[in-house]
C-alpha cells in the first residue's frame, strides 16, 4: 500500500488541508469502504468518518453488527476538499494511484456515494440503478469487485438510502464475518 508523503503537493488540496487523511482500520481487510473525502472534522483529527458522516456509518455498521476495526476505511481524496465541495476529477486523479495500492487484492470494495462511484466505476446515471448492485471492473490494470451505494449523508432524510446502505453493510458483514 502506498501513501502519500507528508509534504504531498500532487494537487491544490494541499494549500488548504490541515492534515491528510490516511486509511484507519484494519488496513489488512477483505473489505474496503471508500468515501468522498475528508470534511471540516476529518481535517483535523487526520483520520476518515469522525465527523456527522462518520456517526451516520457507525450506526449503520453497529445495526449490521459489523465492528469498524475489522474493516478499513478511506476516501477517494486524502485531503479536505475546501467547504466540504465534491472533489474535482483532477484531485482524484491526482489522488488515485494511493487509492488503487489501497484497493487491491480485497474481496469487496464498498463505494459510498457519487464521488467514490464516479471515481471508481466511471458511473454518473441515476443512483438507483447501480445501489447495491455487485460489479466487477479493471481499475488501472487491477480487477477489483465493487458494492456501490449510498453515502452516509444522503441517508440523513431517505428512508430507502438508509435501508439501502442497511443492506450493503450486512452484505459486509457477510464477508468479514
Ligand atoms: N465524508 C466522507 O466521504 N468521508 C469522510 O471521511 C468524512 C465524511
Amino acid at each position: 500500500m502506498i501513501s502519500p508523503k507528508d509534504d504531498c503537493s500532487l494537487c491544490g488540496l494541499c494549500k488548504v488541508r490541515t492534515n491528510i487523511v490516511r486509511p484507519s482500520g484494519d488496513l489488512g481487510s477483505k473489505v474496503v469502504l471508500v468515501g468522498e473525502g475528508p470534511g471540516e472534522n476529518e481535517d483535523i483529527q487526520g483520520k476518515p468518518f469522525v465527523g456527522r458522516a462518520g456517526k451516520i456509518l457507525d450506526k449503520a455498521l453497529v445495526e449490521a453488527g459489523v465492528d469498524r476495526d475489522r474493516i478499513m476505511i478511506t476516501n477517494t481524496v486524502k485531503c479536505r476538499p475546501p467547504q466540504n465541495r465534491d472533489p474535482t476529477a483532477e484531485e482524484m486523479e491526482a489522488c488515485r494511484p494511493f487509492l488503487i495500492s489501497e484497493l487491491e487484492g480485497r474481496e469487496m470494495v464498498v463505494l459510498l456515494g457519487r464521488s467514490a462511484i464516479k471515481d471508481l466505476l466511471g458511473y454518473d446515471g441515476p443512483m438507483n440503478a447501480i445501489v447495491n448492485t455487485i460489479q466487477e471492473k479493471d481499475v488501472d490494470g487491477i480487477r477489483i469487485r465493487f458494492l456501490p451505494t449510498y453515502h452516509p449523508m444522503a441517508c440523513v432524510y431517505r428512508k430507502e438510502a438508509r435501508q439501502k446502505l442497511a443492506d450493503a453493510m450486512s452484505m459486509v458483514r457477510e464477508i468479514i464475518s
